[in-house]
């Protein structure tokens, strides 16, 4: 189930740094907020901290009725899920991916042994994987698979919310395209809730349905995705959008895939 994500009043310190500073934030259920800003205003942050990674200075995360603290319960925990630029960063090099899906099955009991290998072989045709990837290790893999599984890793404990941080920045160009139409299509498969951190102000279009624009740590606009590619209210966002010269092209014609579905 989804819930709503609440972040109130939400500050992060580096030392004396202040990374995030008073971020006000709501996220509806089967939406997708995208986070857009110039690289060391936050983002990641943000991701960070709503993920339970870091702890913040001042402020509140709440999911549903339930706040979220640096101490969270194995059910908050599977909440939240993250996938990370370079998919390493979320996959044992020493698992099989058999066991790096099945062992988020069963810590987070959503299936039991018996039936985690079916389980498996639905999550990996999820991700457009042939179910011969089980028994393999991640680094058989290209960084594209590897993404894939780390995408099938988190949603196989059914989060609430996905928190996306540049997904496919670390990926090669050629295989960027398939992997933001494979999120997407889960998107719409799944109704999922995402938080979807990207520099590519093409790819915010394509996926977010809200768009949040973050600046030296502070939030400047968050608007519904037509209205901020229309009419952008702060000036920094104007700023941005105007920074990308083919944007008329692409934001009239919609960005397709070689299947020519929108990603
Ligand atoms: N562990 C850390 N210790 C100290 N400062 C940090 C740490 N992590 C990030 N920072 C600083 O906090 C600021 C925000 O960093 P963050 O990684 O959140 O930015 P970002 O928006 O994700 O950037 P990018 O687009 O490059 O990924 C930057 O100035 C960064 O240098
Ligand atoms: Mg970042």
């Amino acid at each position: 189930m989804s819930l709503t994500l609440e972040v109130n009043n939400l500050t992060v310190r580096y030392g004396r740094f202040t990374a995030l500073e008073n971020i006000h934030l709501e996220l509806q259920p089967h939406t997708t907020l995208g986070l857009v800003g110039e690289s060391g205003s936050g983002k990641s942050t943000l991701a960070r901290v709503v993920a339970g990674l870091i702890a913040p200075a001042e402020g509140q995360i709440r999911l549903g009725s339930q706040p979220l603290t640096m101490k969270r319960s194995r059910e908050q925990r599977k909440q939240i899920q993250m996938i990370f630029q370079n998919p390493d960063a979320s996959l044992n090099p020493k698992h099989t991916v058999r066991t790096i899906l099945s062992d988020a099955l069963l810590f987070h009991h959503i299936v039991d042994r018996r039936e985690a290998l079916n389980r498996c072989k639905e999550l990996l045709a999820r991700v457009q994987l042939d179910a011969s990837a089980l028994d393999r290790y991640p680094h058989q893999f290209s960084g594209g698979q590897r993404q894939r599984i780390a995408i099938a890793r988190a949603l196989s404990v059914e989060p609430s919310l996905l928190i996306a941080d540049e997904p496919t920045s670390a990926l090669d160009v050629s295989v960027q395209r398939n992997v933001l139409e494979l999120l997407s299509s889960l998107k719409a498969e799944l109704d999922l809730t995402m938080l979807f951190i990207s520099h590519d102000l093409g790819v915010i279009h394509a996926i977010s349905d809200t768009v949040a624009v973050m600046r030296q740590g502070k939030l400047v606009e968050v608007s519904p995705k037509e209205q901020f590619f229309a009419r952008p209210e702060a000036a920094y966002s104007r700023e941005l959008l105007s920074a990308v010269p083919q944007m008329p092209k692409l934001y009239t014609g919609g960005l397709h895939g070689a299947n020519g579905k929108n990603i």
